[in-house]
């Protein structure tokens, strides 16, 4: 009898294992890891394209290397190309133009360092009659 019992057990648990799982969900809303802005999922500015950045940048290193950089297109488009050439990232093919604009937008070279602007200036002759 007791046999019995843990046979049928036995059953019901396999029973209970194969069923199938229920499909994962396909993810319905892409952005509903959105909190002010910021896609929470990786630090990312929720913006643009911000999805062909984490669907193509991050296989290999966090978002961080990204969201600490600054730089124009052509710097995102030299630092992707140097990827491509030396860390095996694969062609991004039509994708490379949405890519970078929405680096060279949201990740801009910072402004720091740079010199304020000349608004307030107040500008002077630069005397040049020293010969006389
Ligand atoms: C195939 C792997 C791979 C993929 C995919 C990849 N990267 Fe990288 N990336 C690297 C490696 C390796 C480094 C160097 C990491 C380090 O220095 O620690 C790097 C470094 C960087 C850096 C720092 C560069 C610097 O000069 O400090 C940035 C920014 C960056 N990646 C952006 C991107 C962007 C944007 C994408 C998507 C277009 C991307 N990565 C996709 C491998 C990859």
């Amino acid at each position: 009898m007791r046999i019995l019992i843990v046979f049928a057990v036995l059953l019901t648990l396999a029973y209970s294992c194969s069923e199938d799982a229920p499909a994962p969900a396909i993810p319905s809303d892409p952005d509903r890891f959105v909190v002010d802005g910021i896609d929470t999922l990786t630090g990312l500015i929720a913006q643009g394209d911000y999805l062909l950045v984490r669907g193509n940048c991050l296989a290999c290193h966090s978002a961080n290397l990204i969201t600490q950089q600054g730089a124009t297109a052509a710097g995102w488009r030299e630092m992707i190309h140097w990827m491509q050439e030396k860390q095996g990232l694969t062609d991004l093919g039509e994708l490379e133009e949405p890519i970078v604009a929405y680096l060279a937008t949201y990740y801009a070279p910072v402004e720091t360092g740079r010199r304020r602007p000349l608004g307030e200036v107040e500008w002077y002759r630069l005397n040049t009659d020293q010969a006389d």
